[in-house]
């Protein structure tokens, strides 16, 4: 894989862990895409994934392109979600740009700091491990509790998207999150001092 990000085989986030995903993940994410309760706040209730195309979902990220990765996100019970990255490898302008989407498919384990977990503990990792200077995600503005969260674990508003995103038969807007690497290392990189 050329210029891959080296995605190690476990990404340790205390209370919880992120690793590759595998094509034994795919009743997991053709499950997850198909909940209405999930869906409603990711790509929309009236975008369900098929089974058939719950196949290339899984194997966009495990085949060759190294501009698409994704990761599981595990509790110490089981799996519980994913992050994808989406990258520029092999551009001398972009290389060092990531960008992030976070998926907690049991909305059962909403509201329990997994999600913070498993972003911060990735942060860490971009920021220390490997080129990545600029992590940026875009959230519906309307998905205030994603919202609050980004910022919780150190990613900085930089202005709205107005209908950036067709979502419900609507056009919503985004808003532009970001973290540099040398801010938040300065800032959020303590807590993983001890670890
Ligand atoms: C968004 C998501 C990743 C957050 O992960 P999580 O594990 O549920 O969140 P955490 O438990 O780490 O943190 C929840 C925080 O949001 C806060 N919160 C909850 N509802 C909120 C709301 N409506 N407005 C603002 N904050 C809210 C909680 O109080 C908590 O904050 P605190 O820790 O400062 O008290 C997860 O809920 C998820 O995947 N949701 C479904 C898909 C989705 O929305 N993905 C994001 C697409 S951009």
């Amino acid at each position: 894989m050329a210029d891959a990000l080296g995605i190690p085989d476990q990404i340790n986030g205390g209370t919880v862990s992120l690793r590759p995903i595998t094509h034994g993940d795919r009743p997991l994410i053709y499950r997850w895409l198909n909940d209405p309760v999930v869906m409603a706040l990711w790509e929309g209730t009236d975008r369900p994934l098929s089974e058939v195309k719950s196949v290339g979902w899984v194997e966009r990220f495990v085949g060759d392109d190294a501009s698409l990765e994704c990761l599981i996100i595990e509790t110490v019970e089981c799996p519980i979600g994913f992050i994808e990255l989406s990258r520029y490898p092999g551009s001398h302008t972009y290389a060092h740009l990531v960008e992030i989407d976070i998926c907690i498919g049991e909305p059962s384990k909403w509201e329990r700091g997994y999600g913070s977990a498993a972003l911060s503990a990735l942060l860490h990792w971009l920021f220390t491990c490997t080129n990545t200077h600029r992590a940026f995600l875009q959230p519906r503005a309307a998905n205030e509790r994603a919202v609050h969260v980004y910022e919780k674990v150190g990613f900085r508003k930089e202005g709205v998207l107005k209908q950036a995103e067709y979502h419900h038969s609507k056009y919503q807007d985004t808003v532009m999150m970001a973290a540099i690497r040398d801010e938040w290392l300065a800032e959020f990189s303590m807590k993983f001092e001890d670890a």
